[in-house]
């Protein structure tokens, strides 16, 4: 079965094409640079460049799977959740291409589509490679600049949400906190890179909603504190020293709660395994961190792979070529993309 993928639910465009379990081509556009200038994604940007992108991108992912538009099985694309705009060209675009060429076309949800990323691995000869055999109940930390999300998966297939930030995602309080020190955006890998040679040590930051029994996060009382750190030490930062060390500080806080409340998720329920993905996921102590959390406690990690952490098709593909060879009914054409799809919510498959 081939299968073509569309995603666009925010800064990212992509298309993949996945063939039995294969993902024969990823391509992607980043808009990171478009957004800079404005220190965060401008959405009715992010639409014009998904408009621009897609059909050179679609071109490109079908040359590189060395697959005509007739050979494709199916389509499929993100319906949601995301930027309303952003989504709708994607879901759209898809839509119109399967119509024209009489092939069905399947709606994936952007969340789950991340519960199938860590499942796929770089492979010598094509991009990347589903290592189903492999699976095992997991607990799932999705973490990017728009989620923050806890997902037990007892099976392929079937989820639970366990829990999700409060207010602001985890790649957010990376965001906003390094613009408040300052930092280009987006100011997470920033915040990353100068966080490795500084003491996690030297500022107390709070570790919000650590001890609390639920699988809840919060950020934005971590962001509210560095500001007023800020606010009451004017010039703190002037010294390098200080720099990486508040940066450093900054991070442990954030790490700290992702990894424990993950491990303990994963404990709780008796699960073998903690996976993870989203943007945040390419975070050097988030990596290290949890792979020994999840060493200590006996468990497995699967980290999805840095190039497929960021939004990306290869997993929207994959996840639709999954459903497909379950027997899902493709997506009737009346349906639109919906921005607030909660992966909690079932009914609206
Ligand atoms: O998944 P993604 O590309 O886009 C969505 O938000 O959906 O994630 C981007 C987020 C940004 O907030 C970015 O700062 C963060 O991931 N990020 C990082 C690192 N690399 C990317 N945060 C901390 N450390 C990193 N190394
Ligand atoms: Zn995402």
């Amino acid at each position: 079965m081939i299968v073509l993928g569309v995603e666009s639910s925010c800064d990212e465009t992509s298309v993949a094409v996945a063939r039995d379990g294969v993902i024969r081509a990823n391509a992607v556009a980043s808009q990171v640079a478009l957004h800079a200038e404005y220190g965060g994604v401008v959405p009715e940007l992010a639409s014009r460049a998904h408009l621009k992108n897609l059909l050179p991108l679609a071109r490109l992912a079908l040359r590189d799977a060395g697959v005509t538009p007739a050979e494709l099985d199916a389509f499929a694309a993100t319906r949601g959740p995301g930027l309303p705009s952003a989504l709708r060209v994607g879901w759209r675009f898809t839509q119109a291409a399967a119509f024209a060429l009489g092939k069905p076309c399947l709606a994936v949800h952007h969340h789950e589509a991340h519960l199938y990323s860590p499942w796929l691995v770089p492979a010598g000869d094509v991009p990347f490679r589903a290592d189903w055999d492999a699976f095992q109940p997991n607990v799932a930390l999705i973490v990017s600049g728009g989620h923050t999300l806890l997902v037990d998966v007892p099976e392929e297939g079937r989820h639970r949400v366990l829990g999700g930030t409060v207010d602001d995602a985890a790649g957010e309080c990376f965001d906003k906190t390094a613009k408040l020190i300052g930092l280009p955006y987006p100011g997470g890998p920033a915040l990353d890179e100068l966080a490795e040679e500084g003491d996690p040590a030297a500022f107390p930051f709070p570790r919000p909603l650590l001890r609390d029994p639920h699988d809840d996060f919060s950020f934005s009382g971590l962001k509210t504190s560095v500001r007023y750190r800020l606010r009451d030490h004017p010039g703190l930062l002037d010294d390098p020293r200080a720099l990486r060390d508040f940066c450093a500080s900054v991070r442990a806080a954030i790490i700290e709660v992702l990894v424990a409340k993950t491990v303990r998720a994963a404990t709780r329920l008796g699960r073998p395994c903690v996976t993870a993905s989203g943007g945040v996921t390419c975070n050097r102590a988030l990596r290290r961190d949890l792979a020994a959390a999840c060493r200590e406690h006996g468990l497995a990690l699967r980290l999805a792979a840095p190039a497929l952490s960021t939004d990306n098709a290869a997993m929207v593909a994959a996840l639709a070529e999954r459903q497909l060879r379950r027997g899902a009914a493709p997506t009737p054409w009346e349906v639109e993309s919906l921005p607030s799809w909660s992966l909690a919510d079932e009914t609206a498959r």
